[in-house]
């Protein structure tokens, strides 16, 4: 497949008519190894792939690398080319600033984000690449924005300028690619002289045998001793990139040094855990689907904690046990085998005391119920147990009304999805109407939907609230694929590819 070079706006416009599928975007300082061949190539897998190759004198420093920064336009054709790109988009100061530099209207990245790791070492630096990042999605307007997780303090800084410019654009990012001794690639690795080149192998293997419980300390005092200056070492939590510790399940330990006069940047992922997500909200918020399809697109286990609920309302009602009477529902529950299995494909079969109850925990019986038997205490706390010894080793995303709050208050992402009460009567009736059930009015549904939300968010166990740090999506008008996209986009935010991998297919 033949490449494309651009260079002017009207050039690049010319491009962008003739595409056909959704426009891929790798924006790149140029000095292309094959970092950015990987982002292109998973880029291509999606659409039509332009590479833009600006070195953006925003971004540098008066005392920076700008002027010896590499510049090789032929051989980056030759390796976006050969990495499946259709266009190399070179443009001049002039196409992306045109009042000229000193006219530039900048923009800031948020100073929370740059209060730490190479925003702290580098003023004015994010300023910069937001400022150019604007301009060039403005130009390019793809519907992919394709950046490597090597900077992940950018990565953060442009989801953030993306998300408020509203320019419904996916941003993803991509894995780290390391040398065979582990060093990163940067464009930067060639200005490193033989020796220092050696040296620079003790950052990831630093970063790599960080201590558990002393890491940053452990990673300077290895990187001292490997002749490297540290410029930084900090752990910070991956969304707010405020610093944290051990609390943190999942935090970012990178490091800044200088090798020689190289400046490299390096970080690894601590995990005390598998990620951990927590979707809540009311009845018919369409919750069990889209975490279902959510689940299984990012290889996590699916724990629908409302079957659980519904379980115990089964066996209530099997035992022919008054949904009100606490003390024979706890004896139920002593004798309570309950088990979840994932079956291919995403679904889940429910068993109680060894019997599948995977369909009749779904009859309108147990719908009027299960509220009721949910709201005592000795259900809540037996099942909130067994959930929270499933979720111990992370790797599941858990689906309920209190587990953001009650059961995994420590989870990686907390959702609280919902929708209106007549959007959750619609989808109410057309899932009884598929299932074969009778439906009933459409005020008779709404009614029962507001009760249960009464019932579920001022009972005394563990009421349906949204947790303080959740993100409230409300679904309505939106399709199931959207809410499970928009899921997936707040997921990557927290949890790096580099950390939890999308599983292939
Ligand atoms: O990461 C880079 O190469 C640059 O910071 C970017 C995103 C192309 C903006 O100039």
């Amino acid at each position: 497949m033949s490449l494309v070079v651009l260079s002017t706006q009207a050039e690049l416009e010319i491009f962008r008519t003739g595409l056909r599928g959704p426009l891929q975007f790798v924006p790149t300082m140029g000095g292309l190894h094959e970092g950015h061949g990987q982002l292109i190539r998973r880029a291509a897998q999606q659409g039509p792939v332009l590479v833009s190759v600006f070195v953006n004198p925003l971004q540098f420093g008066p005392t920076e690398d700008f002027d010896r920064y590499p510049r090789a336009l032929e051989a980056d054709r030759v390796l976006a080319q050969g990495s499946g790109a259709n266009a190399l988009w070179a443009p001049s100061v002039d196409t992306v600033y045109p009042g000229g530099l000193n006219s530039v209207v900048s923009r800031s990245a948020p100073a929370a984000l740059q209060s730490h790791l190479c925003g702290a070492s580098r003023p004015g630096h994010f300023d910069g690449v937001v400022t150019v990042v604007a301009r060039l999605l403005q130009l390019v307007k793809p519907s992919c924005l394709w950046l490597g997780e090597k900077d992940w303090q950018q990565l953060v800084i442009l989801r953030r300028l993306v998300a408020d410019l509203d320019l419904n654009l996916a941003v993803q990012g991509v894995p780290t690619l390391r040398e065979a001794d582990g060093l990163a690639l940067s464009s930067r690795n060639q200005y490193l002289s033989a020796a220092d080149r050696e040296r620079a192998a003790a950052l990831p293997a630093a970063l790599r045998r960080a201590d558990q419980n002393d890491p940053k300390d452990s990673v300077r005092r290895s990187l001292s001793d490997a002749g490297l200056e540290v410029e930084y070492v900090e752990r910070v939590d991956p969304l707010s990139l405020q610093p944290c510790g051990s609390e943190t399940a999942i935090s970012l330990l990178a490091a800044a040094v200088r090798c020689g006069t190289t400046r490299l940047i390096d970080h690894v992922f601590l995990m005390t855990r598998q990620p951990l997500v927590a979707i809540d909200g009311p009845a018919g918020a369409g919750k069990s689907t889209v975490t279902r399809a959510f689940a299984e697109r990012l290889g996590l286990v699916y724990l629908d904690t409302g079957a659980m609920y519904r379980s115990v309302t089964w066996l209530v009602q099997q035992n022919g046990v008054d949904p009100l009477d606490a003390t024979s529902i706890e004896a139920l529950l002593n004798a309570l085998d309950l088990q979840l299995r994932s079956l291919p494909g995403g679904g889940q079969q429910v068993l109680v005391n060894g019997q599948d109850v995977s369909d009749a925990i779904r009859s309108p019986e147990v719908t009027a119920s299960v509220s009721a038997v949910a709201a005592h205490r000795c259900v809540r706390q037996a099942l909130t147990a067994q959930q929270k010894a499933m979720g111990a080793k992370g790797g599941l995303v858990a689906e309920g009304r209190d587990i953001g709050t009650a059961v995994f208050p420590d989870a990686d992402l907390k959702v609280f999805l919902t929708a209106t009460v007549g959007e959750r009567a619609r989808r109410r009736a057309l899932d009884l109407e598929q299932r074969g059930f009778p439906v009933p009015e459409r005020s008779e549904l709404e009614a029962q939907i507001a009760e249960r939300d009464h019932l579920d968010s001022t009972r005394e166990e563990a009421p349906l609230v949204q947790a303080e740090d959740a993100v409230e999506l409300v679904t309505d008008g939106m399709s199931i694929a959207a809410v499970v996209d928009a899921l997936v986009t707040e997921f990557r935010s927290r949890v790096a590819e580099e950390a939890w991998p999308t599983p292939a297919g």
